[in-house]
C-alpha cells in the first residue's frame, strides 16, 4: 500500500469534486458546508476553490482517498492565522494513517506563511476530536449551536495549533 500527499491543482478537479461531495453526503453531521448546495455548483466553482485555497489530496495506490484545505487571511493584522477546513477520509481507508499524512503535508506547507493554524470540530464526532487531539490541534472554545440542522443544533469546538511558540 502506497500512501502519499500532494497539493491539488485545478487539472484535478473531478476528483476533488467527486471526493468532497461524498464527504459531505456520508458525514453531514461533519461538515458547515451542505450537499444541497454544492452539488449544484459547476466545475468552475470547485476550480475556485483550488486556486484560492490550498487543497492537499490524499492518495492511496495513486487513488485518492482523502483531503484537507487550508485557508488563508488578506487582512494584514490577521494573515498570522488560516483555517484548516473540510478534513476527510473515505470511511474503508480510515485508520490507515493516511489522516495524518494529508494533514502533516498541510502544516509543512503552512509553516512557511502562518504562525496558527484554527480548526473546528463538531463536539459530538468522538473519532475527529481524538484525531485532532492526537496532532496537537488544542481546544480553546466551544461555539453553542454553531450549525443548525433541520431543528438540530450541533456544537462547534474551536481547536488551534501553534506553529510558532
Ligand atoms: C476525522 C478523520 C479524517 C480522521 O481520520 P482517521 O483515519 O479516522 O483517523 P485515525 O484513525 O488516525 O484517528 C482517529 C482516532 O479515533 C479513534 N477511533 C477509531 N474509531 C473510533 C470511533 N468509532 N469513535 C471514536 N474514536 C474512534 C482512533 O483510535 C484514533 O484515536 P487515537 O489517536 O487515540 O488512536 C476521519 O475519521 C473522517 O474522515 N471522518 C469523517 C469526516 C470528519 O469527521 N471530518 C472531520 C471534520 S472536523
Amino acid at each position: 500500500m502506497k500512501k502519499s500527499a500532494r497539493v491539488l491543482t485545478e487539472a484535478d478537479v473531478a476528483i476533488f469534486r467527486a471526493l468532497r461531495l461524498e464527504g459531505l453526503a456520508n458525514n453531514p453531521e461533519a461538515f458547515g458546508a451542505s450537499l444541497a448546495r454544492e452539488q449544484d455548483r459547476d466545475d468552475e466553482h470547485f476550480r475556485e476553490i483550488l486556486r484560492d485555497d490550498m487543497v492537499v489530496g490524499g492518495f492511496i495506490d495513486d487513488k485518492l482517498v482523502g483531503m484537507a484545505g487550508l485557508r488563508g487571511n488578506h487582512h494584514p493584522k490577521l494573515a498570522h492565522k488560516c483555517h484548516l477546513w473540510g478534513v476527510y477520509v473515505t470511511e474503508e481507508h480510515r485508520g490507515t494513517g493516511i489522516a495524518e499524512i494529508i494533514v502533516d503535508a498541510v502544516i509543512a506547507r503552512a509553516q512557511a506563511h502562518y504562525e496558527i493554524i484554527h480548526a473546528r470540530v463538531v463536539s459530538t464526532n468522538g473519532r475527529a476530536r481524538r484525531f485532532f487531539d492526537r496532532i496537537g490541534f488544542k481546544l480553546y472554545g466551544v461555539e453553542r449551536r454553531a450549525i443548525k440542522v433541520g431543528p438540530n443544533y450541533f456544537d462547534e469546538e474551536m481547536r488551534a495549533k501553534f506553529l510558532v511558540v
